[in-house]
């Protein structure tokens, strides 16, 4: 557990309700996608919350009204491949938002990332930018892709994940202290493969039926 202000832990019940089913073994890859896709929406519905709006006039069948519209762009970064499976769900709340991708990869034998494919929206420093990924293991791949969003010159970023280890976070918030984290758990430990334990396996594997 952690007291950092920056680590948002989303207890909702429904997301909690869809994450254990998510987590079960015997969860099959076509459920898995849906559940990730339904998590992601729920969580961003949270993670965007404090976004500010400007007020805008609409005319209703009945006469004018005041109503909201976010004065924000948003940049959505899903990591390749597992951050793919949270994309979706975010795009169904906020359609009009943009997608850079990463790509990277674990290497297995040192747990480092690699980067294999980049490309990100000309102006991304001019927007909000959630980066998303389902597991924070050891937290060099969300380090290695924060550094990379920052150096486009972009200020305001946010990570978006599902599970969490307790040492990712450290790795993270001290390496980005202005970088808000927002997971739905927050698990015991890595296992010596840098699995997260009890976690939910790998994720990229059970998106995309690749185990
Ligand atoms: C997984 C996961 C993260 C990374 C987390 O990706 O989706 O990107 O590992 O580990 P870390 O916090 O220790 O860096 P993986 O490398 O398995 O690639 P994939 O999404 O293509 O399966
Ligand atoms: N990547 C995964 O997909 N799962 C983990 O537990 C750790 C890294």
């Amino acid at each position: 557990m952690t007291d950092n202000p920056r680590v948002h832990l989303i207890h909702h019940p429904v997301i909690q309700q869809r994450l254990a089913l998510a987590r079960d073994k015997n969860t099959s890859v076509e459920h898995f996608r849906a559940l990730l896709s339904q998590i992601a929406s729920l969580m961003a519905f949270e993670l965007t919350r404090d976004y500010p709006t400007v007020d805008v006039d609409v005319e209703t069948p009945l006469g004018p009204c005041r109503g909201k519209r976010l004065a924000v762009e948003l940049t959505l970064v899903p990591i390749l491949r597992a951050g793919l499976g949270m994309t979706d769900g975010i795009l169904k709340l906020i359609p009009e938002a943009r997608v850079g991708h990463l790509g990277l990869y674990r290497d297995e034998k040192t747990l480092k990332p690699v980067t294999y494919y980049n490309k990100l929206p000309p102006d991304i420093a001019n927007t909000e930018v959630i980066i998303i990924d389902p597991m924070l293991a050891t937290g060099g791949s969300l380090n290695l892709a924060i550094d990379t969003v920052k150096k486009t010159g972009t200020k305001h970023i946010k990570i978006l994940c599902l599970v969490a280890s307790p040492i990712g976070i450290e790795v993270v918030t001290k390496a980005h202290p202005d970088v808000s984290i927002y997971t739905a758990a927050i698990d015991d430990r890595l296992d010596d493969r840098g699995y997260i334990v009890p976690g939910l396996g790998d994720a990229g594997d059970r998106i995309f039926g690749t185990a």
